[in-house]
């Protein structure tokens, strides 16, 4: 009898870190992460190569990427099974994302809409680095043999194009790569800012009532609540041209797990003050956990840093084996 144990399917995400986490991040991605590191065998990173791509100040990124690993380990991931790293530590990403560079189309990697965006928004620096952006994506995910990673629906169409790097590569050369697999909640995939309810809540608004940070105080998350934008209809109901309350229709069903129509039903005949609070409040107790622990960890400095080392070191151990494996198939000669 065979008695190895089976392997679990492998999970793989990761999060710039530009700033702080918004609500959006959390529900969106990092509260499947959590679930999903329960199950499977899971590989958490911290992209600090991706926020190259726009300006940030050296120190800023520094402090940035220490505080989001920090993030990360207030998750309750269990760092001991599942593997937490920073990005440039692990120099096969950067390294698979060359050779998988001369497997994209330059028509293909044009049509990626986060870059036409970006380009828009960063008129004065549209480098090359952000045109690779969903290259350098698709290394991080193949390179670990991936099948499922976790993401919000703006990073579908990133995850388009490595399923299809992927298969282009194993057409020429054999199986080498796990075609991966999205996995996007079915709510909380979209969450949209609190004052422009047809925007995606992100971490760079000008706006700041216009998305919760992870680390918000009570008070600041109330208040943001209180004045999101919503209609002139006062009732809490899910419909078409209601952008605002399914919004917050979404984020309370997030973090009670109560469907849209319990939430209609508990919200009948009440005004949009009422439940407004009541989404504050849920939100408030969902990130309580997490910025408990953060508050811990992030004055560890030594504990993230040994985190990180850790990290890196499993992390490059499983990824070396899939980048030899591909040098090797491309011809690059070992020596
Ligand atoms: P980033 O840091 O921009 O976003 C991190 C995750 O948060 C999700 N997200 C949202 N989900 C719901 N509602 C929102 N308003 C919202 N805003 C952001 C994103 O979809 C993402 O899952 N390119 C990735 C980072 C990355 C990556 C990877 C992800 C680099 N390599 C490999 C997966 C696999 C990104 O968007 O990061």
């Amino acid at each position: 009898m065979d008695n190895t144990p089976e392997r679990k399917q492998r999970v793989l995400s990761l999060i710039q870190p530009t700033s702080i986490p918004t609500l959006g991040n959390y529900l969106g991605a990092l509260k499947n992460w959590k679930t999903m590191s329960r199950e499977y065998d899971c590989i958490y990173g911290v992209a600090d190569l991706h926020a190259l791509t726009v300006r940030i100040e050296p120190s800023t990124l520094r402090s940035q990427t220490q505080q989001m690993l920090a993030m990360l380990l207030s998750l309750d991931l269990d760092p001991e099974n599942n593997i937490v790293f920073v990005q440039s530590h692990v120099h096969t990403h950067a390294e698979l994302a060359w050779i998988l560079n001369c497997y994209t189309q330059f028509g293909e990697a044009s049509r990626m809409t986060q870059f036409k965006d970006k380009s828009r928004k960063h008129a004065d620096n549209i480098n090359v680095g952000l045109f690779d952006y969903p290259v350098l994506m698709a290394a991080d995910i193949l390179v670990y043999q991936s099948q499922f990673v976790p993401i919000g629906a703006d990073q579908k169409q990133h995850l388009e194009l490595a399923r299809n790097i992927a298969d282009r590569f194993n057409g020429v050369y054999g199986q080498t790569f796990t075609v991966p697999e999205p996995f996007i909640g079915q709510k909380g995939a979209r969450i949209m800012s609190l004052q422009d309810p047809t925007s995606k809540m992100s971490k760079s608004d000008a706006n700041p009532k216009a998305s919760v940070s992870i680390l918000d105080t009570p008070d600041v998350i109330l208040k943001k609540f209180k004045s999101a934008v919503t209609d002139s209809e006062a009732s809490v109901r899910y419909a078409e041209g209601k952008d605002g309350i399914n919004n917050l229709m979404t984020i309370y069903s997030c973090c009670t797990g109560l469907s849209y129509e319990q939430i209609e039903s508990d919200f009948a005949g009440k005004g949009y003050g009422d439940f407004k609070k009541a989404v504050a409040e849920a939100v408030i107790e969902e990130l309580r956990p997490v910025q408990e622990t953060y508050a811990r960890i992030i004055k560890d400095k030594a504990y993230i840093a040994e985190c990180a080392k850790s990290g890196a070191e499993k992390a490059l151990y499983v990824s070396q084996k899939t980048l030899r494996k591909v040098q090797k198939k491309v011809g690059l000669w070992q020596g």
